[in-house]
């Protein structure tokens, strides 16, 4: 299939609502509790707390809701795979009961809110399914109906789906829901920005911790706080809790199809690889029908554009396509056991908070957060927080995802440093190559105008060797999933520092300004 794509891919949440414009920080502040991290899980947790008489800052990065929250499928429910069957086999009953709650009444939460404050978000109930088209799931799918249903969850098994997919088994859950992420989230930063301050374009760099912690942002502003409570995605502080070695980034692709069949409704998702997933969104177009796909690692050595191909190819074989207005992708956390990391951050710090590794279900996830935290922070415990604890020590019961894991950072660690690399710049438009000057591995890219960007590949976050995507046009670390642009800007953390240039970027510019 020869999809050239030239445009560049755009989310249909982002296209479909303004921009914000909330204010950079410019002076040293105290606030009672300072939340890193404008999404999903830092504005609700903010929201949550909002009433409590206590004085609360965001800091975010970027802007609002414009990370992660801007390229999810915004799916809200309970029904993460088939996870209650794998908790309630690795860690019981309980712990599986516990993470049932917890998302049950995350979806609950979110009805409460956006009724009580009337938010126009295209908020609508759903069903939401996991089907197999392989034989060996159809005993796990039975088994977790009976799991899921036993836990009090409204699950019932089904063998057919509304789609022309050969499928041998189903689980379907009633009562959850979708959204317009941004939609919601832009309107709740409006509700709690007379209480909570929001500052955009505010990187934090640095956490110190005496009697309060004390946050540095890149222009060199001071935040002192009582709290910290960290929901930037990937956490950017390393000092403590080790989660450069137990949270990695996956990748999913979305592609938004227009087509001539009326979309059945229900959201749908696959138990085995590759991953494929459904759910529509009405728009004033008509109807959007996301297709979605993954998982592979991120910042892998590949043509990322056959992700979207093998979408499209997807989309084709269910639905007449008319068109295909929409593309994005989207960069998601795993854990070791598959469960996030929410609560204290580690054992010794009773005043620093996490939130990430939502997997691939980060709205049920994020509003999961900001109860727990919520509860920790003011009744200093969460009915939830075990499940949840960051600190479990049962995380490395899961060996093996931790030793593959981490055998792949530090493969990408090494292969990056000694790959063979060209030492010629032989590039046509919109294409980039790691080149090699003396000792520097250098990344040129060719613009649509035939400029020519130039960055130095090793990561800023702990020196992984950087790989280009096609796809979005950026420098993606297979390590921990930073995210830089054509000129090393930061994207994504949790790097906080932009690319190095390095001395013989500028000498290859100056070789390239005296030839082209
Ligand atoms: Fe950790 Fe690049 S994100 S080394």
């Amino acid at each position: 299939m020869d999809n050239n794509f030239k445009d560049f891919p755009k989310s249909y949440w982002l296209d479909s609502t303004p921009d914000t414009n909330y204010p950079s920080l410019n002076e040293d502040i105290d606030v009672d509790i300072v939340i890193i991290g404008g999404g999903l899980a830092g504005i609700n947790t903010a929201y949550l707390l909002q009433e409590e008489n206590l004085k609360i800052a965001i800091l975010e990065a970027e802007k609002i809701c414009k990370g992660t929250t801007a390229y999810t499928t915004a799916k809200i429910t309970s029904q993460h795979g088939l996870i209650y069957g794998k908790i309630q086999g690795k860690f019981g009953k309980e712990m599986a009961n516990l993470y049932g709650k917890a998302n049950e009444n995350a979806i609950k939460m979110y009805d409460d809110i956006i009724n009580e404050n009337n938010i126009n978000c295209d908020f609508i109930s759903q069903s939401a399914f996991v089907f197999t088209q392989d034989g060996k799931y159809t005993k796990k799918i039975k088994d977790e109906v009976e799991i899921a249903q036993d836990l009090g969850i409204d699950a019932f098994y089904t063998d057919e789906i509304p789609f022309p997919i050969d499928i041998k088994a189903a689980i379907g859950f009633n009562n959850q829901a979708q959204f317009h992420p941004r939609k919601y989230l832009l309107a709740l930063a409006n509700i709690i920005q007379d209480k909570v301050q929001i500052y955009e374009n505010t990187r934090a760099v640095d956490v110190e911790k005496n009697d309060e912690y004390i946050i540095t942002t890149e222009h060199g502003k001071k935040v002192r706080a009582g709290k910290i409570i960290i929901t930037s995605h990937y956490p950017f502080y390393n000092k403590k809790g080790m989660y450069f070695a137990k949270v990695f980034p996956k990748k999913s692709y979305i592609i938004g199809i227009e087509a001539e069949e009326k979309y059945p409704g229900g959201m749908y998702i696959n138990v085995e690889k590759p991953t494929r997933s459904l759910r529509h969104q009405a728009t004033p177009n008509g109807e959007l029908i996301l297709v979605v796909g993954g998982y592979p690692n991120v910042g892998k050595k590949e043509d990322t554009n056959k992700n979207y191909e093998a979408l499209i190819e997807f989309a084709h074989n269910i639905f007449t396509v008319k068109g295909i207005p929409y593309r994005w992708s989207t960069q998601d956390y795993i854990t070791l056991d598959e469960i996030p990391y929410i609560g204290y951050f580690a054992p010794d710090t009773p005043n620093m908070y996490i939130a990430t590794g939502f997997q691939k279900w980060g709205m049920t996830n994020s509003m999961v957060s900001a109860m727990i935290i919520k509860d920790l922070i003011l009744n200093g415990k969460s009915p939830w927080q075990e499940v949840y604890d960051p600190s479990r020590k049962n995380i490395i019961s899961s060996a093996k995802n931790f030793i593959v894991e981490n055998l792949n950072v530090a493969g990408s660690l090494l292969s990056g440093k000694l790959a063979p690399l060209p030492e010629d710049i032989d590039l046509k438009l919109r294409e980039a190559k790691v080149i090699k000057k003396d000792k520097d591995r250098i990344g040129a890219y060719r613009d649509e105008q035939g400029v020519l960007h130039f960055v130095n590949t090793t990561c800023t976050h702990m020196g992984c060797e950087l790989n280009w995507n096609s796809a979005e046009r950026t420098w993606d670390c297979p390590c921990h999933g930073s995210r830089f642009n054509i000129d090393g800007e930061i994207i994504q953390g949790p790097a906080v520092e932009p690319l190095k240039a390095g001395n013989n970027v500028n000498t290859i510019k100056k070789l390239l300004g005296e030839d082209f």
